[in-house]
């Protein structure tokens, strides 16, 4: 099977997709997409563990698979930055994200990352594909009409597995609750616009007064560090319990280059992540840290 990869410069695209000018194959692989993934991988895992169905709707998909040696790949290197720092030798407690990275590459052998046999990495409805069984459901939405036409071919849509050109926010919003009464819910946004901040929070207050028993995981990017603070106060006076917070930070705040580190909040984790990622971050930070500087938060901003 050949990956259906996004080659095509960044369209700039108008009406209806103004704002629809990232593209993911710009940094794919990058600490974040590591942080980001590794916790889903972790999630899927602790799902598996009932035989119960579960559905799982991915609000921003992207394209699903990216080629490593793609010219927008090639232009940041961010990769390098992420995934070629986080070797499968020094990270054994991260075999299962591991055994998904190699599941995607088509070529050669993917261990010891030497980074000239990673040819593709992987986006999250891809690892999702990788867990969900036959009984279980994924709904996949992405707006951006090219990766939409990637990610169609990279997880071969079915009843079971629908993918849409629709506004994620709406796509969840018609979902929860859902019928099985399992979710794992993935809200990973661009964060084009500063009011995505307040839209993320909005939308997982909504459906959490809907179905308070999902796991809901959104993801973010610390470019001031206030904006994250205010997730944090609106998520709790919005009522949600139950939150954890994991952070991985390649530098210290605010140092007006863009991200610096990045986050993944998840409400109603499974019960066995904390003590895992607690263990995790500060070796990861160690590992993607610039000149030393990497750091980590893990806490919790609501008890159960
Ligand atoms: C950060 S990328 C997603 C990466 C993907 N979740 C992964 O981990 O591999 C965000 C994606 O959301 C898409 N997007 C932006 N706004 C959207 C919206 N309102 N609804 C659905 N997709 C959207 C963008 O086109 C982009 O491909």
């Amino acid at each position: 099977m050949i990956w259906a990869i996004a080659q095509c410069a960044p369209l700039p695209i108008t009406r209806k997709f103004a704002l629809l000018s990232y593209r993911h194959s710009f940094h794919a692989g990058n600490y974040a997409d590591v942080l980001k993934h590794l916790i889903c991988v972790e999630i899927f895992e602790h799902f598996l563990k009932k035989e119960k169905p579960f559905e799982y709707i991915d609000t921003h998909s992207g394209a699903g698979m990216y080629s490593i040696n793609s010219d927008q790949a090639q232009k940041l290197k961010e990769y390098a930055g992420g995934i070629g720092l986080i070797k499968p030798s020094e990270f054994p407690e991260l075999n299962n994200y591991f055994e998904v990275i190699q599941k995607a590459q088509k070529t050669g052998f993917y261990s010891n990352l030497n980074l000239k046999n990673l040819d593709f990495y992987p986006g999250s409805p891809w690892i999702a594909k990788q867990f969900l069984r036959p009984i279980d459901r994924s709904w996949l939405f992405e707006l951006h009409p090219e990766d939409y036409k990637f990610l169609c071919k990279n997880v071969s849509p079915s009843k079971k597995n629908r993918v849409q050109d629709i506004n994620g926010y709406d796509g969840l919003k018609q979902l929860i609750p859902v019928q099985s009464k399992r979710c794992f819910v993935l809200i990973d946004p661009s964060y084009e616009v500063k009011t995505e901040y307040d839209q993320v929070v909005s939308s997982v207050v909504d459906a959490y007064k809907k179905f308070n028993a999902g796991t809901y995981v959104i993801w973010y990017p610390v470019v001031e560090r206030e904006r994250i603070l205010r997730m944090e106060r609106r998520l709790k006076s919005g009522g949600v319990k139950n939150i954890q917070r994991f952070e991985l930070a390649v530098n210290i705040d605010d140092t007006q280059d863009g991200m610096n580190a990045s986050g993944m909040i998840v409400v109603n984790p499974p019960w066995t992540l904390f003590k895992k990622m607690q263990l995790l971050l500060p070796k990861l930070a160690d590992a993607v840290g610039q000149n030393g500087k990497g750091g980590f938060k893990c806490d919790v901003w609501a008890a159960e």
